[in-house]
């Protein structure tokens, strides 16, 4: 009897602790709206998170608790939210949560979804090869144009024709990337295989997916709400990277054309000459690192090219002014190129727009904490999940004039200079910012320079209107369209 009254006890006062406690926790954390047991607010959630968060802004101001099928996340409503966390206490919300679908994927030994000791120097190890090899730099332009110049052919023979724009960039911006990272081209077949599936990817690796919230629902018939078809292309994706290493560790040149699996392996071999090689310095992280490149940089770069010549087709008077540009500096006898883009500031500006006005990005990556840490008044704990709510930043009223209006100008000063405020941040800010920047920059400054000086875009006739509206994942991508391509010059 005595017994079975100290359990009830017990457990009571443990009841009563744990419930002060959560009581405490949910206290101290910034406010948000209720939602429901177990699902949380999910079902108010909407078809697009960035606006319903931003619209929840007005009520619990600019830091937000909300629950997402059982995952509470910090999202950061505006660019001061932005800036306490991402920026002044960049250390600590550093990491990123764990995640059951990507985590089986990568098994955490690849680095955007990582966080954590090794996955900070795998970072430091990437950013250096990619440094090395010259991504991002003057030294890449002849890779670039190749594809651009196939790119400029293709066109040339829809030449009075319209053409569907959906996967016309796909191929260059993945072969650019991809020949500097393993030296290879991409077969035709390998990329059509790889785009619909990464497509479906990006779409199922989201933070509330409910596999991430019920691992268990991963054996629902018939393929475990998508889980089972990322896992096959997961396995796709390693099965085509293996061979590359390998043949990578048989034929490494050491004297020219390195290319960035050559700059691992010369790293993992430097680690294992002073000490037993050991995380990120063995070939497990190297296919990680492959497999970020290879998810982070080709479906990102490809979307940016498809907004840019929607809007180019959208706003015929910005494509005016930007070809206006490139006839008075480049001319029409010789093709722009890198050391042309200071001064094509309008083509710059506009893409800055672009960027900010399609939010293609809008919610980043996830982030989360990886220790207590005080901000705005708020206590946040270890290992919260946080969302940097981008476009709450490009839609700020306070930030930017009419943020809903496209405008290149806004990204110019009156001597019609780049301006470019510290709050325009497509590629996101602070320890995990992307490490792809300079090289998408690249990418489509030429493709676009390219394009404009040889070719018009505009809507083919007596078919509906494309609009701006996105299919919404990961990355914000256009409807399909096409676009009527005319010559701009007869050779
Ligand atoms: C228009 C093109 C691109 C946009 C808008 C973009 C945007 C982003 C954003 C918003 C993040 C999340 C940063 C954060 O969590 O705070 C990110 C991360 C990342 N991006 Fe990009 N990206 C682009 C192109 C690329 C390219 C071309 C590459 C590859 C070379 C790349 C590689 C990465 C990687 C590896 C990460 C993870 C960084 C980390 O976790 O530390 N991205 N990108």
């Amino acid at each position: 009897m005595i017994n079975s009254e100290l359990l009830i006890l017990i457990i009571s006062t443990f009841l009563i602790v744990f419930s002060i406690r959560y009581v405490i926790r949910i206290w101290q954390l910034p406010p948000g709206p209720w939602g429901l047991p177990l699902i949380g607010y999910l079902p108010w959630i909407g078809r697009k998170p960035c606006v319903t968060f931003l619209g929840l802004k007005k009520k619990y101001g600019n830091l937000i608790t909300v629950n997402l099928g059982g995952i509470t996340m910090l999202v950061l409503n505006d660019w001061n939210a932005i800036k306490a966390t991402l920026i002044d206490r960049k250390h600590h919300f550093s990491g990123r949560p764990n995640a059951y679908i990507s985590d089986t994927i990568t098994g955490r030994k690849d680095m955007a979804l990582s966080d954590g000791p090794v996955c900070l120097q795998q970072r430091k190890i990437m950013v250096n090869c990619m440094r090395k090899i010259g991504l991002g730099k003057k030294s890449m332009e002849d890779s670039i144009m190749e594809p651009i110049h196939e790119l400029i052919d293709i066109l040339s023979n829809y030449n009075n024709k319209n053409m569907e724009m959906t996967t016309i960039f796909l191929k260059p911006t993945q072969q650019i990337l991809w020949k500097l990272v393993s030296g290879h081209k991409l077969k035709d077949e390998d990329l059509e295989k790889f785009s619909n599936e990464l497509d479906y990817f990006m779409k199922t690796c989201r933070p509330h997916h409910p596999v991430n919230m019920m691992p268990i629902l991963r054996y629902i018939p018939p393929n475990g709400f998508g889980y089972k078809v990322v896992v096959n292309f997961s396995k796709s994706v390693r099965n085509y990277l293996q061979p590359i290493i390998q043949q990578h560790l048989i034929e490494r040149n050491k004297s020219t054309d390195r290319d960035f699996i050559d700059l691992y392996l010369d790293q993992i071999e430097e680690m294992s000459k002073t000490s037993a090689s050991c995380p990120p310095y063995d070939v497990e992280h190297l296919m990680g690192s492959l497999w970020d490149i290879f998810i982070a940089g080709t479906e990102t770069s490809n979307t940016l090219s498809r907004w840019t010549f929607l809007y180019m087709a959208i706003f015929p008077q910005v494509q005016q002014k930007i070809q206006t540009e490139i006839d008075l500096i480049v001319g029409e006898n010789r093709i722009p190129t890198l050391d042309d883009m200071p001064q094509l500031r309008y083509l710059q500006a506009t893409i800055m727009e672009i960027c900010r006005h399609s939010s293609l990005v809008p919610l980043s990556l996830p982030h989360r904490t990886i220790a207590p840490v005080e901000v705005c008044g708020f206590k946040i704990p270890a290992k919260m999940t946080v969302i940097p709510n981008i476009y709450s930043v490009n839609y700020d009223t306070n930030l930017w004039k009419n943020p809903h209006e496209f405008d290149p100008k806004r990204f110019l000063d009156k001597d019609n200079n780049i301006k470019c405020p510290p709050h325009f941040i497509p590629f996101s800010v602070g320890s995990r910012m992307c490490i792809g920047e300079s090289v998408a920059e690249m990418e489509i400054r030429l493709i676009l320079g390219c394009l404009l000086q040889k070719f018009n875009f505009s809507l083919p006739k007596g078919q509906p209107e494309p609009t701006l509206e996105a299919v919404v994942g990961v990355v914000y991508k256009p409807l399909p369209y096409s676009l009527h391509i005319t010559k701009r010059f007869v050779n």
